[in-house]
């Protein structure tokens, strides 16, 4: 579930620090395996993350459930640290117009920075989630190749993630350009060790679950009523609604761990504020 982090990052209303605390608190009696809380980025560049640390200390943690939070460079890595993470999001992009539209950095650059955060999360033994943004399509320079993508993919598995993330970003994948990425990704990868992130501007979501599926992944990020964009991506809409997710996987004979009754409360309490 990545709501509170994707979803609230560029939503159009301030919503209080004690309520996103609430909506990761309610999200978290769920039984989701992994809850994305929020991002350890400049507060100049998303405003609406600048209470990282202070959400992070708020909640009541389970500890089955794997706690992620977004680290964009050294010095979110220093602080998310202070909040202890189960998992960090290192989030590069298969796009180089895309890395630099989103962290002020070219796409080498934009990967020597992960380098070093990847070296201090393995010095803690922190988990490490790679999300690739544009893998496959990019808003601003259009189709990227699937051998750019898999080449992407490798040097996140050379720097150590565990999970590796295929973000389409503005939601524009079909499933077969998603067949193709995924033909070429999984020559240097096993399926267990990727997710799908699909933003559903188009509707095509699902088309892309079920390609994944097709190939052996069973992980997907989806946000809580349909949440979810990313300010610097133009044309990103809610992420895959997590209801829809689970109630076209359940349809198709797959199970999942989620509570759907609280999963019903949680989306009553999140609609209260927003
Ligand atoms: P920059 O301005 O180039 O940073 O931003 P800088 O290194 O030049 O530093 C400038 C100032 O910012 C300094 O402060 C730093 O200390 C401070 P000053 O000396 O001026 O007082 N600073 C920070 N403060 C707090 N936390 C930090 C931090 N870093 C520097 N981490 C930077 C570069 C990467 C920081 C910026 O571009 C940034 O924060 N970008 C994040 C953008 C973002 O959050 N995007 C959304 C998440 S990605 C996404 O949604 C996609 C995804 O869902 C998958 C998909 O759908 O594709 C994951
Ligand atoms: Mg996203």
């Amino acid at each position: 579930e990545v709501a509170p982090r994707d979803g609230l990052q560029n939503h159009h209303k301030d919503i209080q620090t004690r309520d996103k605390i609430k909506m990761v608190n309610v999200l978290s009696q769920c039984n989701f395996d992994s809850l994305e809380v929020t991002s350890f980025v400049s507060p100049k560049w998303v405003p609406k993350m600048a209470d990282a640390h202070d959400v992070m200390m708020g909640i009541d943690r389970i500890d089955t459930i794997d706690y992620v939070v977004l680290t964009p460079n050294d010095t979110g890595m220093k602080n998310a640290l202070l909040c202890h993470p189960n998992t960090i999001s290192i989030f590069p992009a298969s796009s180089d117009a895309f890395c630099l539209k989103n962290l002020n950095a070219n796409k080498n650059e934009t990967f020597q920075r992960f380098e070093s955060v990847t070296k201090t999360a393995h010095e803690h033994n922190i988990r490490i989630k790679g999300s690739l943004s544009c893998a496959g399509y990019c808003p601003y320079v259009g189709d990227i190749a699937p051998e750019i993508v898999a080449q992407d993919v490798q040097k996140l598995l050379d720097m150590g993630c565990q999970e590796i993330s295929l973000a389409d970003t503005v939601g524009q994948m079909t499933g077969d350009k998603s067949k193709a990425v995924l033909d070429a990704v999984l020559k240097r990868v096993n399926p267990e060790k990727l997710s799908g992130h699909f933003h559903d501007t188009s509707g095509q979501a699902l088309d892309n679950v079920d390609v994944y599926i097709s190939a052996g992944i069973s992980v997907f990020d989806s946000a809580i009523l349909g949440l979810g964009g990313c300010p610097f991506a133009t044309g990103a809409k809610g992420n895959l609604d997590t209801r829809k997710l689970l109630n076209h996987l359940h349809q198709k004979g797959h199970t999942t761990t989620v509570d759907m009754t609280a999963l019903t409360n949680a989306e009553k309490t999140i609609s209260q504020f927003i």
